[in-house]
């Protein structure tokens, strides 16, 4: 299976090209810059601090608040300032994944604010914007269980593919099946999927994504490593 080519040459389980780097944004706690092939987002991290408007307080843990926006140069098609219904939704199943991996009640009455811009798109915005945040929470220094890491595998062109790119989620049977996962347990902290596919497929599918996903914890720990010494 891993034999077939893709149209940049990768082989089928292969992910695209991967830069991470810790630190990127001088301003903020913490940052990170993440890019797999053209698909590429910066991560900024606030916190955790004083959160305003004060009704949002919760008196037992700390909120986590994520934005994820598109920047309209990181599209094909300008795309329209600011946030619409997709960058709202893809904010809050990226809040869901990274929570488990905070010990948010360690820090009640306050906010960690977590900024995700899209520089440039070209599918898996989602989980280049995942691990760049969580990366950026590692960076600024904020407990953590576990990283987060995450990657989308799915199907294309009747191939299950991980790490697909645009093109490839234009094909006509395309699945798209976006997961996150704290490799040092195994636990999944976002699992969606677009399109329809079989459960023996689906199950192929997911154990791309988790193999995926351990590669790509590695090149997280190398960019954190990279900052901060052995
Ligand atoms: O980016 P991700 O795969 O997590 O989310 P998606 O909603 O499945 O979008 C897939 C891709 O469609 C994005 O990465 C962009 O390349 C493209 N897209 C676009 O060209 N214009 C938009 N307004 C939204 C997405």
């Amino acid at each position: 299976m891993t034999k077939k080519e893709r149209p940049d040459n990768r082989k089928l389980d292969e992910i695209r090209p991967m830069k991470m780097k810790a630190g990127v944004i001088k301003r903020a706690d913490g940052s990170a810059q993440v890019e797999f092939g053209l698909t590429k987002v910066v991560a900024a991290v606030y916190g955790p601090r004083q959160i305003h408007p004060r009704h949002q307080e919760d008196a037992t843990k700390s909120v986590l608040r994520c934005r994820y926006n598109m920047l309209p140069f990181s599209v094909s098609d300008r795309k329209r300032q600011g946030y619409d219904r997709r960058s709202t939704e893809l904010a809050k199943v990226i809040t869901e994944a990274l929570e488990p991996a905070l010990f948010l009640e360690e820090f009640p009455k306050t906010a960690i604010d977590v900024d995700m811009e899209i520089v440039q798109a070209d599918a898996g915005t989602r989980a280049a914007a995942i691990n760049a945040a969580s990366l950026a929470i590692a960076d600024a220094g904020i407990p953590m269980r576990d990283l987060v890491t995450s990657v989308a595998a799915g199907r294309a062109n009747k191939e299950l593919l991980l790490d697909m790119t645009k093109e490839e989620e234009d094909a006509e049977d395309a699945v798209d099946v976006p997961m996150a996962m704290m490799p040092r347990t195994g636990k999944i902290t976002l699992l969606q999927m677009d399109g329809i596919v079989t459960p023996q497929d689906t199950e192929k599918i997911i154990c791309l994504a988790e193999v995926g996903c351990k590669k790509i914890y590695e090149a997280q720990k190398k960019a954190l490593l990279e900052k901060y010494g052995s």
